[in-house]
């Protein structure tokens, strides 16, 4: 049966008492409502409309490119922001759902999309804080009416059955009635859930309060996080990723994880692919990276934007920028700073170095405390360091400088011009003795 998705976002959010809107929330590293828009598109609706506050059109536009975007002026209820979106409905059903309510499954919608009899089919859990939600009044195995908690008596308010917030409705029994509803409520809202009103038989579908769970504050959205990341995790451990304190680990964003791949403690992935075989050191922060198979990282590492091949081994606390490309084998040690740089394969930098817009060679020895100096305060240049050079530890390679094949930088070098492949670079004051310790060093 074709129908159209309506994902209501706007309201205005206030009880979260923070400054971003409620939708635009991180949650799993991505904004709130991006999590119910993929669910909603991978059982591949007709339309996806998003009912929008003025000021978000620009930024939801931007995220979503697949979904049209209705304007509601303002926050006046669900059911006018229904309203706002009923000139853009194409489909004879509509799916209703709400934009901070992010952890409904694609099987779940499936099964509330399911072929309907009646006109309206509601989405409902049962719950022992039932606090905040609308609470379902129901006749037989129908609803007959949905309560908000804040027109509800006492002894509604006891009842455990409560409202998600989700429907199913068939698009002309939806056009006839929503002209109908009132504001006539404690908080003067058009309230959607009086829709079941209007209708005889509301078909009514039970699922987990985990599964529906909406986020109105802070602390919403926090247990939001903790079920999301141990979903997640659950599905990662069951594919063979060791985790080694699952509570410990932070999932952002599209992650993909090899079985066989092994994660200590206070670990972030965001955005990254990590092979099999891999080892993530306690402490880490993997964004937006390519981790190959076998690859080491040791505690305290920040990765960005990088890509590394198989067989290298990283920190502890080194830290990748951005752009930063290692071949396999390569060994970084601990407190080196890389920024878009290419390694050569079987290369080495292993202690207290920058390296920044380098591309180096195979086999190279990096000393430690070497720094390229790539930046004169107004541009960056580039240090090329051919295959097989050795340099010395403690030297400044002044960018644009390039060192040949085979070479050698004397420890301590101050490198200002380019040196050919199998020479020798000494680029520091000579050292001189004098034979009494108290000599005049003067003279
Ligand atoms: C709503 C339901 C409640 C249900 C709960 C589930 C109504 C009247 N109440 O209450 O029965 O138990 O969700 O989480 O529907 N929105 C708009 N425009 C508006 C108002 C809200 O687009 O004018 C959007 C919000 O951005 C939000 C969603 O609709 O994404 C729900 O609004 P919210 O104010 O959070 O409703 P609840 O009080 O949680
Ligand atoms: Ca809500």
């Amino acid at each position: 049966m074709s129908f159209s998705a309506v994902i209501l976002a706007g309201g205005m959010g206030k009880r979260t008492k923070f400054p971003l809107a409620k939708v635009m929330l991180p949650l799993a590293g991505q904004p709130l409502i991006s999590h119910i828009v993929s669910a909603s598109q991978a059982t591949r609706p007709n339309q996806t409309i998003i009912v929008s506050r003025p000021d978000l059109v620009n930024n939801l536009n931007k995220n979503f490119p697949n979904a049209q975007i209705a304007i509601q002026k303002k926050a006046l209820g669900t059911a006018n922001a229904l309203a706002s979106a009923k000139h853009l409905i194409t489909s004879d059903y509509v799916l209703v759902l709400l934009g901070d309510c992010p952890l409904v499954t694609t099987e779940l919608i499936e099964k509330v999309t399911a072929p309907i009899e009646g006109n309206i089919r509601v989405v409902g859990f049962d719950t022992d804080h039932p606090t905040g939600y609308g609470r379902i009044l129901k006749a037989g195995e129908f609803v007959s009416e949905i309560i908000e908690e804040k027109d509800a008596t006492e002894e509604q308010k006891a009842i455990r059955c409560v409202n998600s917030g989700i429907f199913y409705i068939r698009s002309t029994f939806l056009f006839d009635m929503l002209d109908k509803i009132t504001n006539k409520n404690s908080q003067e809202e058009y309230y959607l859930t009086d829709l079941v009103k209007f209708s005889d038989q509301s078909e009514l579908v039970i699922a987990s309060q985990e599964e529906l769970l909406g986020v109105n504050t802070l602390e919403d959205l926090a247990a939001a996080e903790r079920l999301i990341q141990s979903r997640m995790i659950k599905e990662l451990l069951n594919q063979g990723v060791l985790i080694t304190d699952p509570q410990r680990l932070t999932l952002q964003g599209k992650v993909n994880i090899a079985p066989g791949v092994i994660i200590e403690p206070n670990v972030i992935i965001k955005n990254s692919e990590i092979g099999s075989g891999s080892h993530i050191g306690a402490n880490s922060s993997i964004i937006d990276s390519e981790i190959a198979n076998d690859v080491v990282i040791l505690d305290g590492c920040v990765i960005n934007q990088s890509c590394i091949q198989s067989g290298c081994q990283i920190g502890p606390m080194a830290h990748l920028r951005e752009k930063v490309n290692l071949d396999k084998n390569v060994n970084i040690g601990n407190f080196v700073e890389i920024k878009a740089s290419k390694l050569g394969g079987n290369t080495k930098a292993k202690h207290l170095s920058y390296i920044g817009n380098g591309e180096i060679g195979e086999s190279v020895n990096i000393g430690a405390g070497t720094i390229f100096c790539n930046y004169d305060g107004k541009q960056k240049y580039q240090t090329i360091i051919h295959d097989g050079a050795f340099i010395g530890s403690n030297s400044a390679l002044i960018a644009p400088v390039s060192i040949g094949a085979d070479s050698l930088v004397a420890a301590g070098s101050t490198i200002t011009d380019s040196v050919a492949h199998q020479q020798t670079a000494f680029a520091r004051a000579r050292q001189v003795n004098k034979a009494n310790k108290n000599a005049d060093i003067e003279s």
